[in-house]
Order: structure tokens, then C-alpha cells, then sequence
């Protein structure tokens, strides 16, 4: 097979950058070599134009500017390529009981410590949204309940909306600290969330849009929790039957994390009306687990 023109050319250009690739870091070797090679590979297979060249360049510029001091356009670029979700998955293995982890997302801020069974929601959306509980235990992957293990949650309300975003939801609304009893139990009082756009007037937005995608996340509530002993974790809890579950923005959805927000009349939430509760219970890894 005759190669293609230049081929001995780009091969030798490849291999004198990678060779130029120094430094004490073997790590930071491993990874500016890997770029480059992955980089190289996928100018020889596309074969962009210089002009493409160029708006690809002219694209990560305005990426860059677009980025403020509450706002990453590059983080968002990463979710809607799929990338923070594939770092996620190559970082966060374990036994096959575990709660899967999930991205963070740009939203996450410092929320208030509440009490189990606070009411988390106290802007308008308290009025409009639909009451819902959110309840489980926090367990090791054997089922042993975790105490003491902090809930850091936030969440959207019912218009879509993080209290960063809307100036009529006062600070810490939608987020609160939890932590978990002796049996490990959590509970919390709140509006059902919405699913919401990711910001789209940015340039991401206008990627988004010049490949036929859309840019809604189905709707959910956020959830780290820490506890002394276990490996950290962060991940969301999905609303099931949400229409955007299968098509997820960020590709972060996960089946074990979509739990069915059902009608309720428990007595034990205290609730003064019909509501939805949602039982998540979140198994975490222990620290030193092999697996
Ligand atoms: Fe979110």
C-alpha cells in the first residue's frame, strides 16, 4: 500500500516533538506525550484546513474569555464532550454494590449545615414547586450504616434555577449539610428540582447548536457526602421519567442513580399535604478497599 503524501514527514515531526518532551515529571511526560501523539493522530486523520485550524484556535480563545470568576466555559466544554464524565468513570471504580459516582458540575457552593428533616427550600419556589422528601440511609457496601457521614446536597428548583442564578432565592437556598444519625439515616424537605439548559450563550452554546444538540440536564438533586473511613463521594440523584434522562447533557446519568419520586402520605415526613418522596439510599466504598 503506497502511504499517504507526507507521511514519513509527519511521522518524523511526531517523533521529534515527543522526543523534545523532557522535564523531572514522569507523569507530566506521560500526558503532554499522549496529547501530542492523540493531537497528531487526529490532524492526519481529518486533515483540517488551516482556516479550520484557525477557528478551532479562534473557538478555545472565546472559551477562554467567556470564563469569569462563577463561571467555566472550559469545564463546560468538558461536560458536553462526554469528558468530565470519562474522567469520573476512570477515577471512580469499586465493588459492584457502591453508589456510582457522578460529575460535580458548576453549581456546587458552600451550603448551610441544617437538621435532618430541615425544610431546604425557602424562596418562592416553596410556594409554586411540588413538596417532595428525599430520604435513605448511608451505608458501607456490606449494608453497615454510616454515622456521622456528612451530605453536602444542591439542587435546582422547580423553574430550573440554582440560587446562584436567581436573584429572587436567597444565599444557601436549595443546599443544605446533613448528617447522617446512628442509623445512618438522612432525610430532607424540598421542591421537586426541574430539568434546566445549560448556559447557552456562550460559545459551548453555540457548538451545541451547530451540531443538532440540545442543552437540557434532566432533572435532579447533587449529592457529596463524606465520612471518616470511606472514600468520598459525589454524585446526583435523577428524577425518574424525566424526558431527558436518555440524552443527558453532561452523559452523566447512570441507572443506579434514577429513583422514582413517588406520591406519599407517610406520617413520619410530617408533611401538611400530598407529596412526592423519593427513598435514595448511597452505599459508600471503604477506604482501602482493593476493588
Ligand atoms: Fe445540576
Amino acid at each position: 500500500m503506497t502511504p499517504e503524501p507526507g507521511t514519513d514527514r509527519l511521522d518524523a515531526l511526531l517523533a521529534q516533538v515527543l522526543g523534545s518532551v523532557a522535564g523531572e515529571d514522569a507523569r507530566l511526560r506521560e500526558l503532554v506525550g499522549g496529547i501530542v501523539t492523540h493531537l497528531h493522530a487526529f490532524v492526519r486523520e481529518t486533515r483540517p484546513t488551516e482556516a479550520e485550524w484557525l477557528s478551532a484556535v479562534d473557538f478555545l480563545v472565546r472559551v477562554g474569555h467567556t470564563c469569569t470568576e462563577t463561571r467555566n466555559e472550559f469545564i463546560l466544554l468538558s461536560d458536553m464532550l462526554g469528558v468530565t464524565s470519562a474522567v469520573d468513570e476512570v477515577n471512580h471504580t469499586g465493588p459492584p454494590t457502591m453508589t456510582p459516582s457522578s460529575v460535580e458540575g458548576p453549581f456546587h457552593s458552600p451550603a448551610p449545615p441544617r437538621p435532618l428533616g430541615a425544610w431546604i427550600a425557602e424562596g418562592p419556589e416553596r410556594r409554586r414547586g411540588e413538596p417532595t422528601v428525599v430520604h435513605g440511609r448511608v451505608t458501607d457496601c456490606d449494608g453497615v450504616p454510616v454515622a456521622g457521614a456528612v451530605l453536602d446536597v444542591w439542587q435546582a428548583d422547580d423553574a430550573g434555577h440554582y440560587d446562584s442564578q436567581d436573584p429572587e432565592q436567597p444565599d444557601g437556598n436549595l443546599r443544605a449539610l446533613l448528617t447522617t444519625g446512628p442509623d445512618g439515616a438522612y432525610w430532607f424537605r424540598t421542591v421537586l428540582p426541574s430539568s434546566y439548559p445549560v448556559p447557552t450563550d456562550g460559545p459551548v452554546g453555540e457548538l451545541l447548536r451547530a451540531i443538532g444538540r440540545h442543552p437540557m440536564r434532566p432533572a435532579h438533586v447533587h449529592v457529596k457526602v463524606r465520612a471518616a473511613g470511606h472514600r468520598p463521594l459525589t454524585t446526583h440523584v435523577f428524577v425518574a421519567g424525566d424526558p431527558y434522562l436518555g440524552s443527558d447533557a453532561a452523559f452523566a446519568v447512570k441507572d443506579a442513580l434514577v429513583a422514582d419520586f413517588r406520591p406519599s402520605a407517610d406520617p413520619r415526613f410530617g408533611m401538611d399535604g400530598p407529596f412526592l418522596a423519593a427513598e435514595f439510599d448511597i452505599r459508600l466504598v471503604k477506604e482501602g478497599d482493593p476493588r
